[in-house]
């Protein structure tokens, strides 16, 4: 919501009197997230026992949405079994489960990589039990007997050096500085992270090639925002304030004093999508639009062929990218809309695919799939740390 739009409307004294009755915070103009929500990020405290402490650090894996839909099975002792949460997906942008499968994938990653700065080595073997079906409504009764992964953990490990990066790792999702440029050899290093065969990985800081590709986000970004579906799937998992952040602790946080009045007072609507010409509409899409014409340079990940294991696999090279560049200190933020596989989107889906990789997107099982799109740069400050859920919710009793 635009804050000169608001004050019109509203009145400024009534912006003061809102924002001192926003409900269980004690300090009502901070815009930090409640320090529970955020713990996670402090590392795994007191834990001692090795698979917990791991898990304490998987946790915090990029997701799609901030969904965390991990489950792990403790039970067997020297392994991990890891789920998928049924009840924690994208039914109308991610139908066929594709983005929180590769969320799952850093989820695992990050796992394999506590495990082993903690002696353990962990044999990786993925869908023991068969594949989850191709699409996600019919994921409901296999999620809890088709695991995604289970992990045989043995002494003997080599610490990974990206390993510390994983408390100072957050995606940006704000404009970047465009007086910053990002240089060929920062993207080198983002590119020479990626080092499994099965993953392809390009990208690109040449004006020339930014121009189309910011204009992709910004046109992709549109279709999602006015597709009511699509919109309400993201309004529905908007936490505004203290409040609603401790109660979920996941999805899209937003704790500004400024939301949080406008929530206070009952004029933030999330029962309907927000109207053309509203200041909540003008809002998301100022956000979009600023997002991809800042983006400083862009990379992306293909697959030949788009199997579950090649979603996973994308996942765990994804997160070492983004770990890769929290080391130099690049901003590395996901642009999914234009890889959403919902019908409205067609159009921009192959245009991602021509523009990355002179194909056409994908028709027969075996071809090329564009599986992470995401724009580069560097923000004034760093981004901040996003909730994350109790540890013992992401065990299986
Ligand atoms: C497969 C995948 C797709 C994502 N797509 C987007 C996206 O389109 N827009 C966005 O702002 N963030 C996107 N993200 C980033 C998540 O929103 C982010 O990881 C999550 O909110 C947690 O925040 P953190 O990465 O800072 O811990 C994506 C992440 C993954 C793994």
């Amino acid at each position: 919501m635009n804050r000169r739009n608001f004050i019109r409307v509203a009145g400024g004294g009534a912006i003061v009197a809102a924002t001192a009755t926003v409900a269980g915070c004690s300090n009502p103009i901070s815009s930090a997230y409640p320090a529970a929500s955020v713990e996670a990020w402090l590392g795994p405290g007191a834990e001692t026992e090795p698979r917990r402490w791991a898990l304490a650090h998987a946790i915090t894996a990029p997701n799609p949405h901030n969904l965390q839909p991990w489950l792990v099975d403790l039970r067997e002792p020297n392994a991990i079994t890891v789920y998928t949460d049924r009840e924690r997906t994208l039914p109308e942008t991610d139908p066929f489960g594709r983005q929180i499968l590769i969320g799952h994938g850093a989820f695992l990653e990050l796992l394999v990589m506590a495990l082993a700065q903690q002696g353990l080595a962990a044999q990786v073997t993925l869908w023991p039990q068969g594949e989850l079906p191709a699409t996600l409504k019919d994921w409901r009764e296999q999620a809890l007997q088709r695991p995604i992964a289970r992990l045989s953990l043995s002494r003997n490990s080599q610490p990974d050096a990206l390993f510390a990066q994983i408390l100072n790792r957050h995606t940006p999702k704000s404009d970047f500085d465009t007086a910053k440029p990002v240089t060929a050899a920062a993207l080198q290093t983002l590119l020479a992270s990626v080092t499994a065969t099965s993953i392809r990985v390009a990208g690109t800081v040449d004006n020339a090639r930014l121009g189309p590709l910011r204009e992709l986000c910004w046109q992709s970004a549109k279709v999602e925002l006015l597709t009511p579906r699509t919109m309400m799937e993201s309004v529905k998992l908007i936490r505004v304030g203290p409040t609603e952040i401790l109660q979920h602790r996941d999805g899209i946080t937003i704790n500004s004093p400024f939301i949080r009045a406008v929530t206070a007072m009952g004029m933030f609507d999330r029962s309907a999508p927000p109207a053309e010409g509203s200041s909540g509409y003008k809002n998301a899409m100022a956000r979009f639009e600023g997002h991809s014409n800042t983006a400083m340079g862009f990379v992306w990940m293909s697959t030949q062929g788009n199997s579950r294991s090649q979603q996973i696999d994308t996942g765990r090279a994804y997160v070492r990218m983004q770990l890769a560049a929290a080391q130099i200190g690049l901003g590395v933020h996901p642009m999914s809309q234009a890889l959403q596989e919902f019908v409205e989107m067609k159009p921009h889906y192959e245009k991602a695919h021509q523009l990355m990789l002179s194909k056409p997107a994908p028709k027969t099982a075996g071809d090329d799939t564009v599986q992470m799109f995401c724009r580069l740069g560097y923000t004034p400050a760093p981004a901040p740390a996003t909730p994350r859920r109790e540890l013992q919710k992401f065990i299986r009793a």
